[in-house]
């Protein structure tokens, strides 16, 4: 019973807190396509209260999703940064969710911050990616922009 409801939390989150995202989650295919509207509905449940609704974030506290994380995807450690992140490797969102919610994003408001190759995360990628949750973000993020700079990726501002 009690390893019933672990195995429940460690798949779902915290299933009392999202019962309907959560039974959403387990039920469809892993793809990579992207359906704009369940993408929409999982950032509202799980990250527009913190980065706001546009994605816009608030300053000096929560980084921006739009015309920002795009430019991670130039680095194969900011693929995992981009998903390791706390908000995203915590999050109830299974690993198919969370990549169609990241590939949203990155598709719908960072096209132009993509690399010509970008490629978009499949639910084995981030299943690979995502855990442990990243302990030090901020000193993390600072080593990844700097690489970004080294790149010529001067663009990649480094607060927000
Ligand atoms: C409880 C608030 C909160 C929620 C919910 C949240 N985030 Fe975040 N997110 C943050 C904060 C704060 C940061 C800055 C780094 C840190 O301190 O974790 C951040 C950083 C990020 C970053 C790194 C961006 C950068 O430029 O450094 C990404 C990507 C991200 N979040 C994605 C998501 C996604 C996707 C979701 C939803 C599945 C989500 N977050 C939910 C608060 C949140």
């Amino acid at each position: 019973m009690v390893s019933r409801v672990i195995r429940t939390i460690r798949r779902c989150g915290l299933p009392f807190l999202l019962p309907l995202a959560c039974g959403a989650a387990s039920t469809h295919a892993q793809t990579q396509t992207i359906d704009n509207a369940r993408a929409l509905q999982n950032y509202m449940l799980n990250c527009m209260g913190c980065h706001s609704p546009t994605g816009a974030g608030v300053a000096g506290k929560i980084p921006p999703l739009r015309h920002s994380l795009g430019y991670f995807m130039h680095l194969p450690q900011g693929r995992e940064f981009a998903v390791r992140v706390p908000g995203a490797s915590n999050s109830a969102l299974n690993d198919s969710e969370l990549a169609e919610v990241v590939n949203w994003l990155l598709m719908s408001y960072n096209r132009e911050e993509l690399p010509a190759d970008f490629h978009p995360y499949t639910a084995e990628e981030v299943a690979r990616l995502r855990r442990p949750a990243l302990a030090e973000v901020a000193q993390r993020r600072a080593y990844l922009v700097e690489l970004l700079h080294q790149q010529g990726i001067a663009a990649m501002k480094p607060s927000y």
